[in-house]
């Protein structure tokens, strides 16, 4: 039986995390997107709906690789897209992608996975990323705020439940990254519960 398949979700994703975290996430997402520059051919991997599309970064990007394994994903992101003329939409698994990125995002992704999957993760990540590039991660790390534990359990017990995730607990993703990246900047967003993080591949 196949893991992490967001098909079933798809059309109810966003409004799901517009009702329990208001555009707090979206607002994480965003926050170093900036930070992309017009040269930079650009991946975006398992990037769900694609609300972030709609940031003005990526209408100067060089290029965009929009990796996602679910269809019906692929199908809001194309909607959120708009008229973006630089962005390629594909229906892959992020592990059998090959290419050289300058800015990879990587936003509330590598929660989907399990320890051993989390490190393939993140070294495919370092393969993808050229010598100076970028890599962009947002996402939820573990909190001892009970409150943020509590949202973190039925999160994961809701997702096993629809989309069959990998995860059986959320890792600690910031210091699975430690192992091949550098961050370079880090913002702290609700309560601590959500990090984005700027990071550089070590040489
Ligand atoms: C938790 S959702 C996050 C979506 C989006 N980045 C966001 O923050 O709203 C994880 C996404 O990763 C995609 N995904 C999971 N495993 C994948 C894989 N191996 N390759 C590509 N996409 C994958 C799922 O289909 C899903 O859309």
């Amino acid at each position: 039986m196949k893991e992490n398949q967001y098909d079933l979700v798809a059309p109810f994703y966003d409004a799901l995390a517009k009702l329990i975290f208001g555009e707090k996430l979206l607002k994480a997402q965003m926050h170093y997107l900036g930070e992309m520059k017009s040269s930079d051919r650009v991946l975006v991997v398992g990037g769900g709906t694609g609300r972030i599309l709609k940031h003005p970064a990526f209408l100067h990007a060089k290029c965009i690789d929009y990796v996602e394994l679910s269809a019906k994903m692929i199908l809001e992101a194309q909607e959120n897209a708009g008229n973006l003329q630089n962005v390629r939409f594909l229906e892959i698994d992020f592990f059998q992608h090959h290419g050289e990125y300058d800015f990879i995002i990587c936003n509330f992704f590598l929660d989907c996975f399990n320890e051993h999957y989390l490190d393939l993760a993140i070294r495919k990540l370092h393969g993808l990323l050229s010598q100076n590039g970028t890599l962009l991660v947002t996402d939820f790390k573990p909190s001892s705020n009970r409150k943020n534990k509590l949202i973190v359990s039925l999160m994961i017990i809701f997702f096993r439940l629809t989309t069959r995730l990998q995860a059986p607990k959320l890792q600690d993703i910031p210091q699975a990254l430690r192992a091949l990246f550098s961050p370079v900047q880090r913002a702290s967003f609700n309560n601590g519960l959500v990090f984005s993080s700027l990071l550089k591949p070590n040489p």
